[in-house]
């Protein structure tokens, strides 16, 4: 008998490398493995019980710890009695209150005329950006930029709008990209704001310059700047700029603001053209309402002095990390933000760590090709607010017993995978 199409679908799912890539790893390493981890529980200070085990995570996005802020749960909850769990249609043709109450005080944190919210960061990329651009214009993205806008590109393209990759935070790239682009109509310059992944920050100003001699908009995907770096925790973008004249920011609300959504802030116009020409805004559902209250909260904290205070530890955390890890002679990459990778380079080395260092009570994240080049795996430790400085320590001593126990990429070596 011939296979069903569910198995042969699956069959056939099975042949594309990134498949065969992970399911090679699962079988090799099922214990080192340590994807789809499930926490049974959760305590104070990043605690969380795994497979009957407490451990420190150090894979937490909630950068300042406001997930356990009781200011920011006690919006949550006073906003689903008030507006129930959901709205239950897409914003296209109803929003609630909190909706506008949200978008206007995000605005108003941040310093652009005008923000709409998307359900993820993701949906903002995949919106936003081919929204954007038609058929006569430009899109130009850098080559490392994050998947969710990779995959923007490709619908854009599908569209028959031109898209060309430039060098990793390279102007002089993106010069000649323009010298060979030939004519268009407008054109968008597609970034992070900070890649997640080795904690790179671009070289906003100078790519902005290009920008405008070019007749280009910059758009920064800053969901790991937002709530975290420049000042009130506005992100990468109005520090380094000084304005957002030439610039649609994207930000994260699940993140550092620990609630859920992503946004993009830009001029009042804009607002309503992408509501117009964003598919996941107008065929997709929203961000439930009560988490616009907790965005309120949020933005309330960033706003106060109590900001410098969160933000404080949060330094000082990973200030310690920072400099424990250098010197172990570690290869360290990043460090601006509170993502801290640990090159290890293997990708099989690179999995066992992770569970060395989780046989000793810390999660960190062990990522791989594709997130990164092949043989440059990491250790990808997220730094919070909530961490006790002791936990840091202790990492540190769990990361010096893991340099003993494996042959680890020396800081003082040449060649590196990544600029350190
Ligand atoms: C730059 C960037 N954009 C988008 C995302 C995805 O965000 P979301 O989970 O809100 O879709 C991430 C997640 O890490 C990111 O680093």
């Amino acid at each position: 008998m011939s296979a069903s199409p569910m198995a042969c679908l699956a069959q056939a799912m099975r042949q594309h490398g990134l498949v065969r890539f992970m399911e090679h790893y699962a079988r090799t390493y099922p214990d080192a493995h340590l994807k789809n981890l499930i926490a049974d529980d959760l305590g104070p200070n990043r605690e969380m019980e795994v497979d009957g085990r407490r451990v420190i995570n150090f894979g937490s996005d909630s950068f300042l710890g406001l997930d356990q802020d009781r200011r920011v749960q006690a919006a949550l909850i006073q906003g689903v009695r008030r507006w129930g769990s959901h709205n239950g249609t897409s914003r296209f043709f109803a929003s609630v209150r909190a909706n506008e109450e949200a978008e206007e005080k995000l605005a108003s944190w941040l310093g652009t005329e005008a923000v709409l919210i998307y359900p993820s960061v993701t949906l903002t990329n995949l919106g936003a950006l081919p929204g954007l651009v038609s058929k006569r214009d430009l899109l130009v993205i850098d080559e490392h930029a994050h998947n969710s806008m990779q995959e923007g590109a490709k619908i854009a393209q599908a569209n028959g709008v031109r898209v060309m990759p430039f060098s990793h935070c390279n102007p002089a790239d993106l010069e000649r990209v323009f010298d060979q682009a030939g004519e268009y109509r407008s054109a968008v310059v597609a970034i992070d704001g900070v890649y997640s992944m080795t904690g790179a920050l671009p070289p906003l100003a100078q790519l902005n310059d290009v920008c405008l001699r070019r007749n280009a908009v910059l758009y920064v995907d800053d969901a790991h700047g937002t709530a975290v770096l420049g000042r009130k925790g506005r992100g990468t973008v109005y520090d380094a700029l000084g304005s957002y004249d030439n610039t649609l920011v994207v930000g994260s609300l699940s993140k550092g603001f620990s609630c859920f959504g992503g946004f993009i802030g830009c001029p009042r116009d804009f607002k309503m053209l992408l509501k117009i020409r964003s598919t996941t805004f107008i065929f997709g559902g929203p961000v439930p309402p009560a988490y616009l209250e907790a965005v309120c909260t949020v933005c309330d904290i960033l706003n106060s002095e109590e900001y410098e205070e969160i933000h404080g530890r949060l330094t000082s955390n990973l200030q310690r990390l920072m400099q424990g890890a250098h010197a172990l002679g570690l290869v360290v990459l990043g460090g601006e933000t509170p993502i801290v990778s640990i090159l290890i380079g293997d990708e099989d080395i690179t999995l066992q760590a992770g569970r060395f260092l989780f046989e000793k009570g810390f999660y960190v994240q062990s990522v791989t090709f594709p997130a990164v080049p092949y043989h440059a795996g990491v250790l990808r430790i997220q730094v919070n607010a909530n961490h006790q400085p002791s936990a840091i320590d202790e990492l540190l001593e769990a990361l010096a017993a893991l340099k003993q126990q494996f042959t680890l990429p020396a800081a003082e070596s040449k060649e590196l995978p990544f600029a350190a």
